[in-house]
């Protein structure tokens, strides 16, 4: 047991409900304070009988106004590399480790800000229930915060990008970066080796899923 993973080991219970039961009960969630600022929460999205669920960070500001996930442009860049990969986004489910957006106001702006630790364990209880669910082959986590929800500190982004290593949940994970970590890097040196090495990535989750 990876004791210091986020995602709770007692998550079978309210999932029993199915995602339209859990989508409803995570619209009043008060585990954390962040449904104070959000316009709404944004629960995971996509066929419930899915082989990939695929965990980003957080709602954007654009996923917050519309109520979906990765609609944004994050969303658009890894539509892109899904594409290129050879991936249908409609045979992918789409979630993140935390439901609501986080943010800062500056001026009229919304800037988006880092989920704490926190505010991940208790979200975790969605995700967990989305897993249990779902019951995917396999879970990619898309950046820090997922990798860290679903894995805990045992793996890291930097050390493990590109693998699928064992999880608490039973469900192998593929370690990688977040699509907006490449779309801010966009124009510096290596950032196309960078997308390359994403699509890559995704195209080795579609061998594993066809294996
Ligand atoms: N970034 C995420 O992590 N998730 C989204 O839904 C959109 C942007």
């Amino acid at each position: 047991m990876l004791k210091n993973a986020s995602v709770a080991p007692a998550f079978q219970e309210h999932a029993e409900g199915g995602i339209a039961r859990m989508r409803e009960d995570a619209a009043a969630c008060r585990r954390c304070p962040l449904y104070r600022d959000a316009t709404q929460v944004v629960f995971g999205e996509g066929p419930e009988r899915v082989k990939v669920l695929l965990v980003g960070e957080q709602p954007g500001d654009r996923e917050d106004q519309l109520g979906h996930p990765f609609v944004g442009p994050a969303g658009r860049f890894l539509d892109g590399c899904l594409e290129e990969a050879g991936i249908d986004r409609a045979d992918c489910y789409l979630t993140n480790a935390v439901k609501h957006f986080k943010f800062k106001r500056l001026g009229k702006r919304r800037i988006h800000e880092k989920p704490n630790t926190g505010e991940v364990r208790q979200c975790a209880w969605w995700l967990g229930g989305e897993i249990a669910w779902l019951k995917p082959k396999l879970l990619v986590t898309l950046g820090a915060t997922a990798t860290f929800a679903i894995l805990g500190k045992r793996h890291s982004v930097m050390a493990d990008r590109g693998r699928i290593v064992d999880t608490q949940v039973g469900v192998p994970a593929l370690i990688t970066v977040h699509p907006s970590a490449l779309l801010r890097g966009r124009g510096r040196p290596g950032a196309e080796q960078e997308r390359a090495r994403f699509v890559a990535e995704l195209r080795k989750m579609k061998r594993f899923l066809k294996a």
